[in-house]
């Protein structure tokens, strides 16, 4: 290990040593939290926007505390990311390149090009993938030392971290976040409500996006423009998870946008998941027999996917499963509440000796992170109502 290595390291744990110290002594996990990932920089603040869904691993209030966790870093200055756009799009480039927006791992400029097309171009930060692949490496011993002494309690701390490390390296990939991207205008193409990003090709760059600029709103959209873009969003998130396979994980309202006009736009595909044919099947299964109230047929999915552990006990699961699903996940957003019923549904398979198959926890946290936006926007959606012509179409695929 280098002497910087070493230092970094002694960093990372004084800082987190601190943040343990003070949730000793205050009561305030929310702010504890909020506050100390910043301090440590990019990796830390896409882990913790990454952990702020994961109901399946965190306690609820420790998500809500991540989900606190902003990255409005300040950009990088024009000048310093000339040199990493590439000759044909300066050549291209009437006018001035104007910085749009600023995260942990990229900044977002505008600029009008001689012909006409205004686009955002979306340059990673310099040296951000150097800093990432050494704190993952140092995460993943301290993970290991953590796991080891089982200083997280039972938490399978080392395979978190690699699912994390994996899911911070896919958004530093600006090859697959073009091809995501892509995809993503595709498949939603026959969505008028529903607007992504074209990707111009010819300007990008291993480090570089260069896509369409659409005119987000700089405050929050109200009334009923909102309403309609966050149901078109809805609409759009089934979509991708019942007949596409292919799912934007990180509609936060950072990536999420309702024109005036009632549409929806969805940007950065840096976080997407491609499920198999059968997880697809599956979970469109599931919601079926939800909407049914069939709480044994919704185990019998479940039961199906989920990895059993020595100890299991289906029968134990199948009953608390007909449990829960009898207990009301009918009506309204306002009163069928995904959080809590996706934590009882984790910790069901947990205390019954099954873990999740990722494959089912990806789809489900796509939804939490929507879930926020469609409480504030338009409470009196039906959740499970608006999914049935998307579900009953994917069971037919
Ligand atoms: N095509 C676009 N048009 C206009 N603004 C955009 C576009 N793409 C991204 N932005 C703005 O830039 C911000 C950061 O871009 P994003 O792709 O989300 O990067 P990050 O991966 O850092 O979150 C977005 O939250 C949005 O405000
Ligand atoms: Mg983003």
């Amino acid at each position: 290990m280098t002497a910087g290595a070493v230092l970094r390291a002694l960093r990372i744990i004084a800082v987190l040593a601190g943040a343990v110290l003070r949730l000793a002594l205050t009561r305030s996990r929310a702010d504890t939290i909020a506050s100390t990932m910043p301090r440590l920089g990019p990796t830390f603040l896409k882990a913790a926007q990454l952990l702020s869904t994961r109901v399946d691993l965190l306690p609820a209030a420790v998500c809500r505390g991540l989900a606190h966790v902003h990255d409005d870093l300040p950009p990088i200055p024009v000048a310093a990311v000339l040199p990493r756009l590439p000759r044909a799009l300066l050549d291209s480039v009437d006018g001035d390149i104007v910085p749009a927006a600023a995260g942990s791992i990229a900044c977002v400029y505008r600029a009008k090009l001689v012909d006409g097309r205004v686009v955002a171009i979306k340059v990673r930060r310099p040296g951000v993938a150097v800093v990432i692949a050494r704190d993952l490496v140092l995460v993943t011993a301290l993970a290991r030392l953590a796991e080891r002494f089982r200083l997280l309690g039972g938490m399978p701390v080392v395979a978190v971290v690699a699912e994390l490390g994996a899911a911070i390296r896919q958004q530093l990939d600006f090859v697959a976040e073009v091809v995501a991207l892509r995809a993503l205008r595709t498949n939603l193409g026959a969505m008028p409500d529903v607007c992504v990003p074209e990707v111009f090709g010819e300007h990008c760059t291993a480090d570089v996006i260069v896509m369409e600029h659409l005119p987000l709103p700089r405050g929050r959209t109200g009334g009923d423009a909102a309403r309609q873009a966050t149901v078109a969003a809805l609409r759009a998130v089934y979509q991708m998870l019942f007949l596409d396979g292919f799912v934007h994980c990180d509609l936060h309202p950072g990536n999420l946008y309702a024109l005036p006009d009632g549409r929806a736009v969805i940007v950065d595909a840096g976080f997407c998941r491609r499920l198999t044919d059968s997880a697809r099947h599956a979970f469109a299964t599931f919601f079926y027999r939800m909407s049914r109230g069939d709480g044994a047929a919704c185990a019998d999915v479940v039961l199906a996917t989920a990895r059993a552990s020595a100890s299991a006990d289906p029968e134990g699961f199948r009953a608390r499963m007909i449990r829960l699903i009898d207990g009301g996940t009918r009506g309204a957003v306002g009163e069928f509440e995904l959080v809590p019923f996706a934590v009882e549904l984790f910790a069901m398979q947990r205390e019954h000796g099954f873990s999740a198959d990722p494959e089912f926890v990806f789809p489900v946290l796509s939804l939490i992170v929507l879930e926020g936006t469609l409480r504030q926007t338009c409470p009196e959606v039906d959740f499970q109502l608006e999914a049935l012509p998307f579900v009953l179409r994917g069971l037919m695929t």
